[in-house]
């Protein structure tokens, strides 16, 4: 296996690569996907093939990607799919082109961050973004990818959105270890001591990011502004044994996954 597609790899891509917000990130997230603590496109593969079901898609954009999984997933589903991934940090892109590298996948990868998407012309016939809708700032952030994204997608294209609602815990799992593992991981940020004690201390501080959507039905809501068709899939099993293992399942409170299949764009 190449370098960069190992937890050592991705950390050493992300101290070469990654501004100071993102480092924490993508230097741990191999590290926390792997150890199923942390959700990936892998928990929502059942839900891509069911949306893909009948459909052939050649041309697919990808909209942030923390490292190789999604286009790996969606190869799996249709190996002749030309994947273009757009990312905001160059990190996920160096681990997709060693990935690509490796198998021989043909991906284009580009940085340029949403809403713009500098570098990214359209038409595409899947649009696929995991968990993007909630690192944006605010609804008008989200109204103004969706309106880009929409924009890309062919007539008769099919959009893919997936993420996980928080269950009545109110927060998603292993959470609090997600944040002491970042804070561990700001300790290697190379800079200098100060600023890596600062970095963890704003790691370990910071609240857990607070979900934009408290339901399926609240996601569907922002897809149906910009859609003509938009059809809600959930997923209540724990995806991994961590997460079954968690009190939060244990206890009938855990998170639920929900992807989205929005069709019929409506232009801008
Ligand atoms: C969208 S989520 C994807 C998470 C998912 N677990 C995965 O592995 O595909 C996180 C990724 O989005 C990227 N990202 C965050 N905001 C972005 C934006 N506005 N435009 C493009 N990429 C963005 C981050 O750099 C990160 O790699």
């Amino acid at each position: 296996m190449t370098g960069s597609l190992t937890i050592r790899g991705a950390w050493t891509a992300a101290r070469e690569n990654c501004a100071r917000g993102c480092f924490c990130y993508h230097a741990s997230w191999r590290l926390f996907r792997r150890t199923g603590l942390k959700g990936n496109p892998r928990w929502h593969s059942a839900f891509y093939q069911r949306a893909l079901a009948g459909r052939q898609p050649s041309e697919a954009l990808v909209c942030g990607s923390s490292d190789e999984t999604m286009p790996q997933v969606l190869t799996e589903l249709q190996p002749s799919m030309r994947i273009t991934v757009a990312d905001s940090c160059p990190t996920p892109l160096v681990l997709i082109n060693a990935w690509a590298k490796e198998t021989g996948v043909q991906v284009a990868a580009l940085q340029s961050e949403a809403p713009e998407l500098c570098g990214i012309a359209g038409p595409f016939d899947l649009v696929v973004t995991d968990g993007l809708l909630s690192l944006l700032p605010g609804p008008a952030d989200r109204q103004a990818v969706l309106a880009r994204l929409a924009g890309l997608l062919s007539d008769d294209g099919l959009l893919l959105y997936t993420t996980r609602v928080a269950g009545l815990a109110g927060h998603l799992e292993y959470d609090r270890i997600g944040r002491v593992g970042q804070a561990l991981t700001a300790t290697t940020w190379p800079a200098t001591s100060a600023e890596r004690m600062d970095l963890a201390r704003q790691r370990l501080r910071r609240p857990s990011r607070p979900s934009p959507f408290a339901s399926q039905n609240q996601i569907a809501s922002v897809f149906r502004s910009r859609f003509g068709q938009v059809r809600v899939f959930t997923r209540s099993a724990p995806p991994t044994a961590a997460l079954a293992l968690h009190p939060a399942f244990l206890t009938g409170r855990g998170s639920v996954c929900v992807g989205i299949a929005a069709t019929r764009p409506r232009r801008p």
